[in-house]
């Protein structure tokens, strides 16, 4: 062999490692699966919620032939029960047990607070399915950190300006006592007072607590124009019946974030009838993307889908943007949210973008309860943005 056959040699040798060094680690990728760590709460009074998101994330799943960005998925699954005091031991087993390349969680905000910063400490990518906990997507924010539901206070704000706008001037509020419930009643005060109305007193129990007797009460005793409450789940289902048995619904209008009615309809029946709620979704947006959607859940889970299992589809569907901007490569963080900063998500609620902090805008219905339904009536704050107060990317 001469000089010259040696030197073509070599670089061809050359070229090959090279080539190999290029494609080896995609091969290598596409061959992994990926491991998707999904904490919902699977008992308690959240249960139905935990289950609805699944369902939602599994249906885009199956729509991409279980893949997502080339990779099959593998699930790995805590049941977080709505409890913040178990909530860091909980996310770990997720962590660094099964080392999930991405949370999906949780429905909680406590609990959800607990996952993010987890996930900022070890820069695990995190994608919130439901808890709203404004700081999550405020001063918590990360560009690692997604939410493909809503902050608390926006549905708040929605209602406090219907509320307004209906003329109420005294408005008592009722929630349970966390973050959830306080921050949607800031953000329904803020509307409300804006719009000339007053809170003239909060009222609140603790979480999942459903006692609600001496509270609806004092309401009695109170005689304001309005209610305004902030209840999801079983939790939901039992306020609605109780604020009906106590005689209140035909003398005092309730009004809610519209989780009070989403999901809960069959369990409350005819007592939910007529009320008014503002949220990201309503039963008959009549839109092909939600009608195909809606048709698609109903013939897989054999159920109707609810926001919940919107925002779990649109928690796939997210990671699906988001790994093809990085071909299934979830440690490529910055063009992961680059993408996914850029785009507009086919939602079946209709299109949303992400604000700089990652949190949806988008438009917040009006819904009113018919039958087994919350009817749309009217968009009530359009392309509304969490005003994210500190967050810094
Ligand atoms: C929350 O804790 O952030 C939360 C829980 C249930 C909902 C909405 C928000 O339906």
């Amino acid at each position: 062999m001469d000089l010259v056959q040696r030197r073509v040699l070599v670089s061809a040798g050359l070229l090959l490692a090279l080539a190999s060094n290029f494609a080896m680690p995609r091969h290598a990728l596409a061959a992994e699966k990926l491991k998707v760590g999904l904490m919902l709460p699977y008992s308690g009074t959240f249960a139905a919620l935990g289950t609805a998101i699944e369902n939602g994330f599994r249906l885009h799943v199956t729509e991409q032939g279980g893949k997502l960005g080339g990779r099959e998925v593998e699930f790995f699954k805590v049941d977080d029960e709505s409890d913040p005091s178990k909530a860091a031991d909980n996310v770990n087993k997720l962590i660094k047990r099964d080392q999930v390349d991405v949370l999906i969680g949780t429905v909680h905000s406590g609990v959800a607070m607990a996952i993010a910063k987890a996930a900022k400490d070890t820069g695990t990518l995190l994608i919130v399915p439901n808890a709203g906990a404004d700081a999550v997507t405020g001063a918590m924010c990360a560009q690692n950190i997604f939410r493909s539901s809503f902050s608390n206070w926006q549905p708040g704000f929605a209602m406090g300006d219907v509320v307004a706008k209906k003329g109420h001037k005294k408005v008592v509020t009722i929630t349970w006592k966390y973050a959830a419930g306080d921050e949607s009643v800031k953000g329904f005060k803020e509307a409300l007072e804006k719009g000339g109305g007053q809170v003239v007193k909060e009222l609140s129990l603790p979480f999942p607590n459903v006692e609600f007797q001496a509270l609806l009460t004092e309401i009695a005793a109170l005689k304001p124009d309005a209610v305004y409450t902030f209840f999801a789940g079983a939790g939901a289902v039992k306020f609605v019946k109780d604020y009906v048995a106590a005689g209140l619904k035909k003398t005092i209008p309730l009004y809610g974030a519209g989780f009070l009615t989403d999901g809960t309809l069959d369990a409350i029946g005819p007592d939910a009838e007529g009320l008014l709620t503002t949220l990201h979704y309503a039963d008959n947006l009549n839109k092909p993307r939600d009608k195909a959607f809606r048709l698609a859940y109903a013939k897989t889970f054999k159920l109707q889908p609810d926001v919940y299992a919107v925002q779990g589809y649109d928690a796939a569907q997210m990671l699906t943007l988001g790994l093809k901007a990085t071909a299934g490569d979830v440690t490529k963080k910055a063009e992961f949210a680059a993408a996914l900063e850029q785009v507009t998500i086919d939602s079946p609620r209709g299109p949303f973008t992400l604000s700089k902090a990652h949190n949806p805008v988008q438009d917040f219905y009006l819904r009113e309860v018919t039958g087994k339904e919350n009817k749309l009536i009217g968009v009530a704050s359009k392309a509304l943005a969490d005003p994210s107060r500190g967050c810094k990317i």
